[in-house]
């Protein structure tokens, strides 16, 4: 579903949650584990995390295809996912002058946040980069009173800021986070989190997407 945010929109999807439930708990179980690994457990903090313990394996990203991990290709909920991506980037309006039909998967990773972590406000692509063009976040885990995603009104070209308390509340559009939900939008977008309350951790998947020229 396009949802308007400001002068632009983002793309809004929620899985059918008991239909695909046995799949979302197998994605589940595939983050945990690597979120588990040494090579993410050694690695501090990504830039973007603030507050508290954020996990991620952005940094594996070119050595590990976690879409072939997680069987995006081979299951229904792959199949749900890649679907979205696409009807995400023709509602974002990329289909004018991209091929939204040939995806470019620029990064594949995933994240988790543990309590009291916020992502400060940052955005995955500036005004003259060329890849990538869309960015999705799939919520896999996430617990009562789990961080939710803030869309920021900012015009500037900084691909990184402060925290979301430095933006008034008129500047914020704020989408719950919510197992089995997708939220797709412009890599330029500025975005941000508000505060992990949750004893229990918040995971995602995060794609990066270009589209090659029509
Ligand atoms: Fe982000």
């Amino acid at each position: 579903m396009y949802t308007p945010v400001f002068t632009s929109g983002v793309w809004l999807a929620d899985v059918n949650e008991a239909e695909h439930n046995d799949e979302l708990c197998l994605w589940s179980n595939v983050l945990e584990q690597l979120l588990q690994h040494p090579k993410v457990l050694d690695t501090m903090n990504v830039p973007d995390a603030a507050g508290g313990r954020a996990l991620s394996s952005v940094h594996l990203a070119g050595q590990m295809d976690l879409l072939k991990l997680l069987k995006v290709r081979e299951t229904r909920l792959g199949h749900w996912l890649l679907y979205q991506l696409y009807d995400a980037a023709k509602a974002l309006g990329f289909d004018k002058t991209r091929d939204i039909r040939k995806f470019k998967f620029h990064r594949v990773w995933a994240n988790e946040m543990s309590k009291g972590c916020e992502a400060v406000a940052h955005r995955h692509a500036s005004r003259d980069w060329v890849i990538p063009h869309m960015v999705a976040i799939f919520y896999v885990d996430v617990p009562a009173n789990g961080a939710d995603l803030v869309f920021l009104d900012e015009d500037g070209d900084e691909m990184r800021l402060g925290s979301l308390t430095s933006f008034s509340l008129s500047q914020q559009y704020r989408l719950q986070s919510r197992r089995g939900r997708l939220i797709c939008h412009d890599a330029k977008q500025l975005h941000a989190t508000t505060i992990h309350e949750s004893d229990l951790p918040r995971r995602c998947i995060i794609i990066e997407v270009g589209f090659p020229p029509k």
